[in-house]
């Protein structure tokens, strides 16, 4: 393969820069031409390619958000809009595509494989709700300062005898609240995959109060409840001051940790590699602390199991 493209697609991700400077710089390395996209899937209908070069991506490690720019196309769904993407792919003399994004995502990069343009797939997400992977782009990045503001809550909610419900993204995957919940001290989690009851929350929030608690932290998860929901049920039943916060965009933002700027760059060396061997149809991931990658069909089915046992853990410890 001689020349490749890259592009960032769904919502953005602390460390999708990482991805697409290893992508751009391992590319070259290898001997091949790589093209960046920009919009994501919507830039290659529109034929948004640019050249890249090792300059095109200095500087960009340390930030957040993605240099190539990301949008969600629904016209790439269809049969016309990815013979438009083709077109153009042809027109640009690319032979395969990096797709950096989540599940979404990587049916477009299955789309593009099967209309003969091998693609890989990168898991850049912030929400961990891919199975097939340990970890995804962005999620520890976004953990990092989902921790920082509950800190800051924390002190206020502490001086003030107070009870903040901290809503958090992650769709319907709680894992953004479990980890952040059990590593920021949260009294209560409440994630979509294991709902506790108004009663079990007003029961924790109890228990807490008669332990010596004087305020506390609900990390709430977006999938399983809105925070004003929630705050209103909890309101009825008890005589604690409840307040809320929606973190929102803040989470999604920002300079990259280690982590994340660490699987960025061996994602990207890993996708380049395949495609070199013209293999797509494959994502990767890492899996036991080792870096893989498998069938984008098989790992797009597999269903992600909830960590029960850190969830109870979680609750355990912060009693
Ligand atoms: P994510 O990649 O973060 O899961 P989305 O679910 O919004 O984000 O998907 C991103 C984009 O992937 C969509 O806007 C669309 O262009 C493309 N996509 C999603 N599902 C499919 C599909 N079944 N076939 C082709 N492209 C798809
Ligand atoms: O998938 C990433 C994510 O941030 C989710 O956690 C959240 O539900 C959604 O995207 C928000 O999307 P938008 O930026 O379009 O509001």
């Amino acid at each position: 393969m001689k020349k490749i493209a890259v592009l960032t697609s769904g919502g953005d991700a602390p460390g999708m820069n990482a991805a697409i400077r290893a992508v751009v710089r391992y590319g070259i390395g290898m001997g091949m031409e790589v093209m960046g996209v920009e919009r994501g899937l919507q830039g290659l209908i529109d034929g948004a390619f640019k050249p890249m070069n090792m300059r095109s991506v200095s500087d960009i490690i340390h930030r957040g958000g993605t240099i190539l720019k990301t949008a969600r196309c629904p016209e790439f769904k269809t049969e016309e809009g990815q013979q438009k993407a083709i077109k153009n792919l042809r027109a640009n003399g690319v032979e395969g595509v990096i797709v950096i994004g989540g599940d979404g995502s990587f049916m477009g990069a299955k789309a593009l494989t099967d209309h003969g343009f091998p693609s890989i797939g990168i898991p850049g997400t912030i929400d961990n709700d891919l199975a097939y992977t340990d970890y995804t782009l962005g999620f520890d990045t976004a953990c990092n300062t989902i921790l920082d503001a509950i800190n800051k809550i924390r002190d206020t909610m502490s001086s003030h005898d107070r009870v903040s419900i901290v809503e958090v993204m992650g769709r319907n995957c709680g894992d953004l609240a479990l980890y952040c919940g059990m590593c920021g001290g949260a009294e209560v989690i409440v994630v979509p995959e294991h709902k506790m009851t108004i009663d079990e929350i007003v029961e924790t929030l109890g228990d807490g109060q008669e332990h010596g608690k004087t305020s506390g932290i609900i990390l709430l998860a977006e999938g399983a409840w809105h925070a004003d929901e929630l705050k209103a049920a909890l309101v009825e039943r008890t005589n604690m001051t409840i307040k809320t916060t929606r973190l929102g965009h803040i989470q999604r933002g920002g300079c990259p940790s280690c982590r994340d700027r660490y699987l960025g760059t061996c994602f990207g060396v890993h996708a380049v590699k395949l495609l070199k061997q013209g293999i797509g149809n494959r994502i990767v991931g890492i899996k036991d602390n080792k870096f893989y990658d498998m069938d984008i069909v098989e790992g797009c089915a597999m269903q992600k199991q909830f960590n029960l046992e850190l969830y109870e853990t979680a609750q355990i410890v912060s009693k």
